[in-house]
Parts: structure tokens; C-alpha cells; sequence
């Protein structure tokens, strides 16, 4: 049976993982898959996410299945979050593996409904074509990212929009745009809705960096505008990185429909998909989201906690941008201080991306994607240097 079956190349993204954990060089620096790293290049336990992880397991008496929509207090924990004061009937969440399986369901469901394609931006994750379009549907770009100037070229990426109709889904990237890091701005947001109103296309929201960008409350302005003024949309979020659950796999589908008999029935429909995917998410995750939420002490430490992240991430924007500025680099790397969240894409090509691995021990993805992250005081200066070595001339 498997005889002839040829093994596939590495991941774009986790194959970055590998091969820095092969490198024995002491002084590589790993710039690649999106995670939160401090100071001191560590990806801790969030303080609130321990202490409700130490509150489950002392309290925790059985391992039966949860509910498949939700384990409890998840969802409604995460619809006030995400929606606050958009709250409403219509609006269902259901648990998913990590925002990656919400995407999945969520394409699942427009399959069911009869969409024709989804719409990425160019660039976007190098995973949603593959787990998208595994649900059948195709999957085509339109124009997103200006290399030239570090932000959106919203003229491009509005006129393709505006193409777009009722059989369409437009994904749209919430906050921290992955991998370019560039965002649209309030206004931009809103003459998105209006053109969503106006062609009947579908925004299918992907909110993987909420808190990132400017706060948690901010970074929702695209949702809670959505769900004020569109009939319907759909959101696929992620507890990876804002709750530090990476390897929990906590996320969720939200669906906004109609009415609460919409919102009903595309529950059922996407706990009917996962259950011939996966059958039911992951339990251990939500209930830390859920148990972190839960209790008002631990939110407002959560919420701090977040922030600091947010704040960190910009900090490393500056930290090499200055070290740019001191290595020869000029303005060159000026841009990362406009755009927000953990990634920018550095103007490199492939080779450049092999050099600065093989020479200097920097390992990054080959779109020239780099996790900022990862920079900090001690690195920020061979960091600087190398990038000077590929981008001299
Ligand atoms: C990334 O883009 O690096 C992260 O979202 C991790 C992943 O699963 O690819």
C-alpha cells in the first residue's frame, strides 16, 4: 500500500523548528515559528494560566467527555472577550482544536452553505491554502502587502474586493497581520465592512494575535464593527498565543448569523463537522481559558500580562531598528516600527535566507518572515550585523 508513497518535503514554518533544534552552533537564534519569547528568550506558563492549571488539577475528578460545543464556561468566557458589547443571541462560539481547527470548520461550513471560494490576501499564513482548501473549496488571492512601503496597498487590495460576491468568503486578518505584520487602519476597516454590505461577500475573520496590537479591547474594533453592521460573518480564534496555550490547541469558531435560529442551526452544523474530523476538541486548554476568565483577579492579571506581551514585541521592533541604524543599515528596517505583532517580512530573498542560517546561525522562514520576538538586547547587534552581511549594496 505505501510503497510507492514519496515523503513530503518540511513545513514551510515547523520545519524552521527542526532544523534550528539541529544546528549545533551555541549562538543560533531562532526567528522563526510565531511564539511570545521575554527577555530572556523563554516562552513561560502565563501567571493566570498556572494558577487556574493548578486549581483544575486539584479539583479535577474525572476525565468523561465534555460537551462538544464547548467545555464549560469557554464559550460565553470568549464571546465576552471577543465581543463585549456586541453581544448578542446571534452570535454562537464553538469550541475548536486551536484557531487552526476553527479555520478548518469554519470551512467546512461554508462548503455546506454553498460557498464558492475563499479569498485570501497575498501574502497570508502559509497553512491557510493547505488547511482551507482541504475542505474542497478553492482557494484564490488578491492583493494585500506593499513591499515597497511596509503597509497595505489598500487601493489594490479594495478594488479586488470589490469584485468579490455572495458565493465568496474574503479571509481578513483581525489584528497582526501573519506574516507581513501590516494591518488595516479603523478607516480602512469600516469601508471593508461597507463594501462587504454593499456585495454580500462573506468576511471570515481570523483573530490568532488578539491583544497584540494595541490591547485587547482595540484589537476587536474589526469584529465588534462586524458584528454591529453585517447580517453575518464568521471568526476563527485562537487561545495560542494570547494565553500562551500553543500546545493545548484552545480555540473557537464564532458564527454570527441572522438570528439566533442562524446562529443555531451553523452550531450544529460545526459541531457536526468536527465531529468527523476529530470527533471533540481538546479539554485541558479551554478549561484554563475558561478557568483564567472565570475569576476576575485572574483576568485582570491575565489582561496586565498581555499587555506586557504587547508591549514587549514593540520593544524588540525598536531594539532592531536602532541596532540597524548602528550597523550601516540606515532607515532600512524603519518599517518594522509601523507595523504591529509578533512578524514582519524582511526585504530578502531565499538565498539571503540561506546565507544568514548557513554563516550567522539566524534561522527564518524562506519568505524572509522573522518572529520579532525573538530579539532582544543581547541579539538585537549580530542580528543587525548579519542582516547588514545579506543586504549590503
Ligand atoms: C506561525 O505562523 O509561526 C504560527 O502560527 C505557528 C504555526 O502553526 O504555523
Amino acid at each position: 500500500m505505501f510503497a510507492d508513497l514519496a515523503a513530503l518535503p518540511p513545513d514551510p514554518l515547523l520545519g524552521v523548528t527542526a532544523r534550528f533544534r539541529a544546528d549545533p552552533r551555541p549562538d543560533k537564534i531562532d526567528l522563526g515559528v510565531g511564539v511570545f519569547r521575554n527577555r530572556r528568550g523563554e516562552t513561560p506558563v502565563m501567571r493566570a494560566v498556572a494558577a487556574a492549571q493548578a486549581r483544575l488539577v486539584a479539583n479535577e475528578t474525572t476525565k468523561v467527555y465534555l460537551p462538544p460545543e464547548s467545555a464549560p464556561g469557554f464559550a460565553p468566557a470568549l464571546a465576552r472577550l471577543i465581543f463585549s458589547e456586541t453581544m448578542s443571541p446571534r452570535i454562537a462560539v464553538v469550541q475548536t482544536p486551536g484557531g487552526s481547527g476553527a479555520l478548518r470548520v469554519a470551512a467546512e461550513l461554508l462548503k455546506r452553505a454553498g460557498a464558492q471560494a475563499i479569498i485570501t490576501p497575498a501574502p497570508t499564513w502559509t497553512n491557510h491554502g493547505p488547511l482551507l482548501g482541504a475542505s474542497g473549496l478553492a482557494i484564490r488571492s488578491i492583493p494585500y502587502y506593499d513591499a515597497k512601503t511596509g503597509g497595505v496597498d489598500f487601493a489594490a487590495f479594495h478594488d479586488a474586493a470589490s469584485k468579490l460576491g455572495p458565493r465568496d468568503a474574503l479571509l481578513i486578518h483581525a489584528c497582526c497581520h501573519n506574516p507581513a505584520g501590516a494591518d488595516l487602519s479603523r478607516e480602512e476597516i469600516d469601508a471593508i465592512i461597507d463594501l462587504a454590505a454593499e456585495k454580500g461577500f462573506l468576511p471570515f475573520v481570523d483573530f490568532a494575535y488578539h491583544g497584540f496590537a494595541e490591547g485587547l479591547d482595540a484589537d476587536a474594533y474589526m469584529v465588534r464593527a462586524m458584528a454591529r453592521r453585517l447580517p453575518e460573518f464568521l471568526l476563527a480564534y485562537s487561545c495560542s498565543k494570547n494565553f500562551g496555550l500553543y500546545r493545548e490547541r484552545a480555540g473557537a469558531v464564532a458564527m454570527i448569523g441572522a438570528d439566533e435560529t442562524a446562529a443555531k442551526a451553523m452550531t450544529t452544523h460545526a459541531v457536526n463537522a468536527g465531529r468527523q474530523m476529530y470527533s471533540m476538541p481538546p479539554a485541558h486548554g479551554a478549561l484554563l481559558v475558561a478557568g483564567a476568565l472565570g475569576d476576575p483577579a485572574l483576568e485582570r492579571d491575565w489582561r496586565a500580562e498581555v499587555d506586557e506581551m504587547r508591549v514587549a514585541v514593540m520593544r524588540s521592533r525598536g531594539l532592531l531598528v536602532e541596532a540597524a541604524r548602528a550597523h550601516q543599515l540606515g532607515g532600512r528596517l524603519d518599517f518594522l516600527l509601523k507595523q504591529r505583532g509578533m512578524f514582519s517580512l524582511l526585504p530578502i530573498g531565499e538565498a539571503q535566507v540561506t546565507t544568514l542560517r548557513e554563516k550567522h546561525a539566524l534561522h527564518l522562514v524562506n519568505s524572509g518572515r522573522i518572529n520579532l520576538c525573538a530579539v532582544n538586547e543581547d541579539n538585537a547587534g549580530r542580528i543587525a550585523e548579519a542582516l547588514r552581511d545579506v543586504m549590503r549594496g
